[in-house]
């Protein structure tokens, strides 16, 4: 029981993250475009005020859940090595963990990324996180 409800909120969560990131690429910096510079940058900064108060937290809850799902799934590691589930769940965990800190760094210690500074990057990775968590049962 418990892991189903910290299940259906992780993908919730995630939900309100990526839906943000896809929001933004589709449509929010197409909008700022098409306004004269000024009237675009008020425009996004009035929604960039409420998103700074809830998608950041929506990622760390993605990460938190999955870090509580992740041995539940994980399971152990059988004399042949790891599994390809096993395989690619880790490979979805660790670009999870890398928005994570990504994110913790920016929103609690004002570190802007380094590397990969738009947010076609952590689009990117959604994308490809999603694809995984679809296919690991598969594979
Ligand atoms: C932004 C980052 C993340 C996104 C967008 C994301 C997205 C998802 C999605 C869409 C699912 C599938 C849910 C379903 O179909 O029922 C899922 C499941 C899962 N995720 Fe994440 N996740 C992220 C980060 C993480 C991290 C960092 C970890 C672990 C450290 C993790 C561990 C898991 C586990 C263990 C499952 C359950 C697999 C299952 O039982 O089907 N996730 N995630």
């Amino acid at each position: 029981m418990m892991f189903t409800l910290i299940h259906t909120v992780h993908l919730l969560a995630a939900f309100v993250y990526g839906g943000f990131l896809f929001v933004d690429i589709l449509f929010l910096q197409k909008m700022q475009k098409s306004l004269p510079a000024e009237d675009g940058a008020k425009c996004r900064e009035a929604i960039m005020a409420h998103v700074r108060k809830v998608v950041p937290y929506a990622l760390f809850v993605v990460v938190g859940t999955g870090i509580y799902m992740f041995p539940h799934v994980f399971g152990h590691v059988g004399e042949d090595g790891l599994n390809h589930m096993q395989m690619v769940l880790l490979i979805k965990a660790f670009l999870g963990l890398w928005l994570g800190i990504r994110g913790f760094n920016q929103k609690i210690f004002k570190i802007d990324p380094w590397l990969f500074k738009s947010h076609y990057f952590p689009f990117t990775l959604v994308v490809i996180i999603i694809i995984l968590s679809q296919i690991m049962w598969a594979v």
